[in-house]
């Protein structure tokens, strides 16, 4: 089922003659977002990833072509807090997030304006605080806590909201790996539960393990599959300043002793296999 239909959206930061010059953010992007996919954003600095999740929960609305969330059009003023209740988005710069005076207020902001249940609230900031690792900050002001920690808590603050769509842009860029780990298996255990999540990144590897990676280039869709046809594309991705997934370079590395080619092992399991099975076919791996 379509949850997510972007229709030839263009767009620019700039209004009048600056407009007409044709300075845009995004060009004619055409995208369908299926309820349940995990989607990976990449592409270089400026290529129009923000641009493009702001357009999920008509934070930004198109210059030109419509953007619709479950049939509802982001044009649409009267939708807006529908389409929020359906689409959570952690913005990459968590500063322009926060509005409350304590950790735990913030996490429960969303649900309150979702006029829940005490109940239901608290149960709710229980659960974010916890699976973010966050009750240790309890009682702390949100604007004195450093980078990530203002990251894990606006990371938190929408998860607390259950939407049935996460967007993250960069959400855990700033995170030390435990922190990121523990955002990142339970966004994977609410995706497994139905969660659709849209995520940009700057790493590859956390691209190779999503279901289906977007290529933005200049503000256009320069590439869309699944991770096993992205990471295949070495030139395009040398084209558009990405990386090869880290598992992919180590392959290269020894592929002459591996019986599969290399683009083919975009993911520890994989490269863990094809080792295994290149050591039982001959043991060239001694
Ligand atoms: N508030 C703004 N006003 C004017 N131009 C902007 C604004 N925000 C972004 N841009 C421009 O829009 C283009 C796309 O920027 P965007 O922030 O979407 O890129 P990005 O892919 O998210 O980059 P990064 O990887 O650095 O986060 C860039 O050329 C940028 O300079
Ligand atoms: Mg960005």
């Amino acid at each position: 089922m379509e949850l997510i239909r972007i229709d030839d959206l263009s767009y620019s930061y700039e209004s009048g003659p600056a407009l007409r010059a044709g300075r845009y953010a995004l060009r004619g992007v055409d995208l369908s977002i299926r309820k349940g996919q995990y989607i990976a954003v990449i592409g270089a600095n400026g290529s129009g990833k923000s641009t493009l999740l702001k357009h999920l929960n008509g934070l930004l609305v198109p210059t030109e072509g419509e953007v619709r969330v479950s049939g509802m059009s982001t044009k649409d003023k009267t939708l807006l807090k529908e389409i929020r209740r359906t689409v959570g988005m952690v913005f990459q710069n968590p500063e322009t997030q926060l509005v409350t005076t304590l950790v735990e207020d913030e996490v429960a902001f969303g649900p309150e304006n979702l006029g829940l249940e005490p109940e239901e609230i608290t149960e709710r900031v229980e659960w974010a605080m916890a699976v973010t690792g966050l009750r240790a900050l309890q009682g702390r002001p949100p604007h004195l806590l450093s980078t990530g920690q203002k990251q894990l808590l606006t990371v938190a603050s929408v998860l607390a909201m259950r939407p049935d769509c996460l967007v993250l842009d960069e959400a855990t860029s700033m995170l030390d790996p435990a922190s990121r780990k523990r955002v990142d298996d339970t966004v994977r255990r609410l995706h497994n539960d139905g969660m659709t999540v849209i995520a940009s990144t700057h790493s590859m590897d956390e691209a190779a393990e999503a279901g289906r990676v977007i290529v933005l280039a200049g503000g256009e869709v320069a590439a869309d599959g699944e991770p096993r046809e992205i990471f295949s594309r070495r030139r395009i991705l040398r084209e558009l300043r990405l990386e090869l997934p880290t598992t992919v370079r180590i392959a290269d590395l020894v592929k002459n002793r591996l019986f599969v080619e290399t683009e083919r092992l975009f993911n520890p399991r994989l490269l863990a296999s094809a080792v295994s099975d290149a050591y039982r076919k001959g043991g060239t791996l001694r």
